[in-house]
């Protein structure tokens, strides 16, 4: 990858530096709670009845990092608090599914990387077990999700789940038995066959026969439509496959990443606004701010791995963090979100919010420019 220029790493320093000063009125004023979205310009709280919700880990890691960088203690204290609240989610099976990456990796993982507590240990390794647990070996994937509103999804892979496969690979690392790292290598193969498509757009859902392991159908899941382009989806796949090279060394992985990367480049709008489907229809203008911040973080990741051609994909994280904060942050401090013009999905409600993770990428993706990330993921 190669240097910032001076006017980069100006432009990056003071960014965080307006992040931090922002984000430590917020937190001040909003202690102990589990943040998702905002309502009014105020932070919700998933903390109580809603704690197996699948981002509760992103707040614990948005601490983590801010602590890095400002080394705040007040950071820390709420980081390890929402990981104790999580300790709940551990005892209820129907709220452990793949998303258990996205909620120990941010907390317990980072918290054991750093201070080598027993518990954060204990913590990561349940959840990643629990994860291990759900590999089919028929189809050789890890089921995404459980039922719920009478839908079977015995059968169901996403995307997505390419993001928490760094649990497992922790978990190797972490207890010296491969088995963990073989079912995440196993299901990054089976990923890399069945949800990237030639031209390097993915599937978000791809559904198999859970007895035989064929693939009875693709979904548009959170996009616009079967065979269409859902833009978190592509974030998470540029950024899902860098890290499954970056775990193993496996080239394969690395060029997979390359290829959705190269996609996602070739269909970006010149304005650098991301829609939620990059194949929605050319009257709609929704937009989706946090598939910007984790394209960009997911393009630096896999820009550090490149021997040649990394500019190209440093330039458009820069691009796209650049455009965020001109357009699409609120900096003021009444307001508790950074990124507007979040969305959920194509054909749901849920529009133009805040939504907590664009918020973590959009910091972690600065930190890692400034060159002072915590690997999370
Ligand atoms: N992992 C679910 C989502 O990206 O909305």
């Amino acid at each position: 990858m190669r240097k910032l220029t001076e006017e980069e790493k100006a432009w990056t320093d003071e960014t965080l530096k307006k992040a931090a000063q922002k984000m430590m009125v917020v937190t001040e004023r909003n202690r102990g709670i589990i943040p998702y979205t905002t309502k009014n310009g105020r932070f919700d709280d998933k903390s109580g009845e809603e704690i197996t919700w699948w981002t509760n880990g992103f707040w614990g890691g948005e601490m983590w990092q801010l602590y890095k960088l400002t080394g705040n203690e007040m950071f820390r204290e709420e980081a390890v608090g929402v990981e104790e609240k999580l300790d709940k989610n551990l005892m209820i099976t129907e709220g452990l599914d793949h998303d258990n990456g996205f909620k120990w990796l941010p907390t317990s993982v980072i918290r054991y990387r750093l201070e080598k507590d027993p518990e954060s240990l204990n913590r990561g390794m349940l959840a990643a077990s629990n994860m291990a647990g759900r590999f089919n070996m028929a189809g050789r994937f890890i089921r995404a999700w459980n039922n719920w509103d009478n839908v079977d999804r015995r059968g169901y892979a996403i995307i997505d789940c390419m993001m928490n496969l760094p649990l497992l690979y922790w978990a190797s690392e972490e207890t010296t038995d491969p088995r963990f790292r073989m079912i995440a290598q196993a299901h990054a193969d089976t990923a890399m066959r069945d949800f990237v498509r030639d031209d390097g757009s993915v599937n978000h859902i791809v559904v198999y026969d859970p007895f035989t392991g064929e693939v009875t159908d693709t979904l548009g899941g959170q996009g616009y439509a079967k065979g269409s382009s859902w833009s978190r989806g592509q974030s998470w796949g540029i950024y899902g496959f860098a890290l499954s090279s970056y775990y193993t060394g496996d080239k394969k992985y690395l060029n997979t990443s390359r290829k959705v990367a190269d996609y996602v480049l070739s269909v970006m709008p010149e304005s650098f606004l991301v829609p939620i489907d990059y194949r929605q229809p050319q009257d709609v203008d929704l937009e989706d701010s946090t598939a910007a911040a984790i394209t960009a973080s997911g393009l630096i990741e896999l820009s550090q791995q490149l021997d040649e051609g990394a500019d190209v994909y440093l330039d458009a994280a820069i691009k796209l963090l650049k455009t965020l904060d001109e357009n699409r942050i609120s900096w003021d401090f009444e307001t508790d979100n950074l990124l507007n013009n979040c969305a959920v999905d194509y054909h749901g409600d849920g529009h133009n919010m805040s939504i907590i993770y664009g918020d973590y990428y959009f910091i972690e993706a600065l930190m890692k420019l400034k060159g002072n990330a915590l690997r999370v993921f």
